[in-house]
C-alpha cells in the first residue's frame, strides 16, 4: 500500500461512525520497540508461554512434521520461537518468510542466514492476506509447513481470521501443515492484566500510534488528551483496546477536520481469544483438522498443528 492510500484508509476510519485505526500502524520503529517490551512484561503472559511449549515439544513438533519439510513463516521470523523450531526441524527443504516490509524481512532473513548456514532462506515480499508465490528451493520439500505464531490471529475478527487460514491452505498445498499459536480463553482478570500492565509500557504502545499519525500522516493529536483503555468482552472473547479522548476536541489530518466528543473513543484493536473447540470449528471451515495440541499446565495459551483435510469444504 502506497503512503497515499494508507493515509486514505487511517482517514475513512476516523471519520468512521465509530472510529477506529488498523492494529498494523503500531508497528514503526518505536512501536516495534514498545512490544518488545511488552513480550518482557511479567503480566504479558503470551510470549513466554509460547516459547515454553515451544522448548518443551520441539522435538515432538519436528517428528510430527517429518524430514525435508519447506517452513514457511507468515511474518518476517525475528522470534526466539521461529529459532527454536528451526533448530529442531529435521534436514529443512527451505525457510520462506513472507513479508510486505521489505527492509524488515531482509534484516530478518540475513540474521536467520546467519545463524542456520545450512538452510535455504527465500525471503518472499508479499501481502499475505491475498495469495502469492512460493519459490522453488533447491531440495524438492515433502511438504509445506505454514508457521504463523504469537496470536497473531487474533487481531482479526471472524471473517477476515477464516479469509487468512484458507490462504494458508492455499499455500500448504497437498500435504500441507499449519503450526500456529493461539492464546486460550481462561480467567478475565489473567487476560486484562496483560494489556493493562503496571509500567504502562501497553498504555505507552497504544498512545504511540496517535504519534506516528501525527509524525508520518501530518496528524495533530494532542496525545495528552487521550487515554489508554483495554477491557476483556468474555462473551466476544476478545480483549478491545482502545484510545479514549478525555475532552471535546478536534483534530485535523490531510484536510479533513474531525470532531472528537468527550469520552469518545478511538478502535485501535482486538485481540481474540479462542476456546480449543473455538478454533477447531472455524479451521475445520478452511479445510484444516487439528491433529495436535499443545498447551501449558495452566492452559492459558496453545499451539496447533493442523493438517490440510484432502477435500477442503467451502461454506460459511
Ligand atoms: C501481537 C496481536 C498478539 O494481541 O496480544 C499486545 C498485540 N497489543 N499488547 C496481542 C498487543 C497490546 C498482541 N498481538
Amino acid at each position: 500500500m502506497s503512503h497515499r492510500e494508507e493515509l486514505a484508509e487511517i482517514v475513512d476510519g476516523l471519520t468512521a461512525p465509530r472510529k477506529h485505526v488498523s492494529p498494523k500502524y503500531f508497528y514503526d520503529e518505536r512501536g516495534s520497540q514498545l512490544f518488545d517490551r511488552i513480550t518482557e512484561l511479567p503480566e504479558y503472559y503470551l510470549t513466554a508461554t509460547e516459547i515454553d511449549i515451544m522448548q518443551r515439544h520441539a522435538r515432538e513438533i519436528a517428528d510430527r512434521v517429518g524430514p525435508q519439510a519447506s517452513l514457511i513463516e507468515f511474518g518476517s521470523g525475528s522470534s526466539l520461537k521461529t529459532r527454536i523450531l528451526l533448530g529442531h526441524l529435521h534436514e529443512l527443504a527451505a525457510y520462506v518468510p513472507v513479508d510486505i516490509s521489505e527492509e524488515h524481512l531482509l534484516a530478518a532473513a540475513d540474521a536467520i542466514r546467519a545463524e542456520f548456514p545450512h538452510i535455504e532462506v527465500l525471503p518472499v515480499v508479499a501481502d499475505f492476506t491475498k495469495p502469492f508465490d512460493l519459490p522453488s528451493p533447491k531440495v524438492m520439500p515433502v511438504r509445506n509447513l505454514v508457521y504463523f505464531p504469537g496470536s497473531t490471529i487474533g487481531n482479526l475478527e471472524y471473517d477476515d481470521a477464516l479469509g487468512l487460514l484458507r490462504v494458508m491452505h492455499h499455500e500448504a498445498g497437498d500435504n500441507g501443515a499449519l503450526l500456529i499459536g493461539v492464546d486460550l480463553q481462561k480467567d478475565p482478570a489473567v487476560i486484562e492484566a496483560a494489556y493493562n500492565d503496571a509500567a504502562g509500557v501497553t498504555a505507552k504502545f497504544n498512545l504511540n500510534m496517535l504519534r506516528r499519525l501525527n509524525n508520518e500522516f501530518g496528524a495533530d493529536f494532542d496525545l495528552d488528551a487521550w487515554a489508554h483503555d483495554a477491557r476483556y468482552d468474555p462473551d466476544a472473547g476478545r480483549v478491545v483496546i482502545r484510545l479514549v479522548s478525555d475532552r471535546e476536541q478536534q483534530v485535523r489530518i490531510d484536510d479533513t477536520t474531525i470532531e472528537i466528543d468527550e469520552g469518545e473513543a478511538i478502535l485501535t484493536e482486538y485481540s481474540h481469544k479462542y476456546t480449543l473447540e473455538g478454533f477447531a470449528a472455524m479451521a475445520a471451515k478452511a479445510g484444516f483438522e487439528v491433529a495436535q495440541v499443545w498447551t501449558d499446565p495452566d492452559e492459558l495459551f496453545s499451539v496447533q498443528y493442523l493438517l490440510r483435510r484432502q477435500e477442503p469444504r467451502y461454506e460459511d
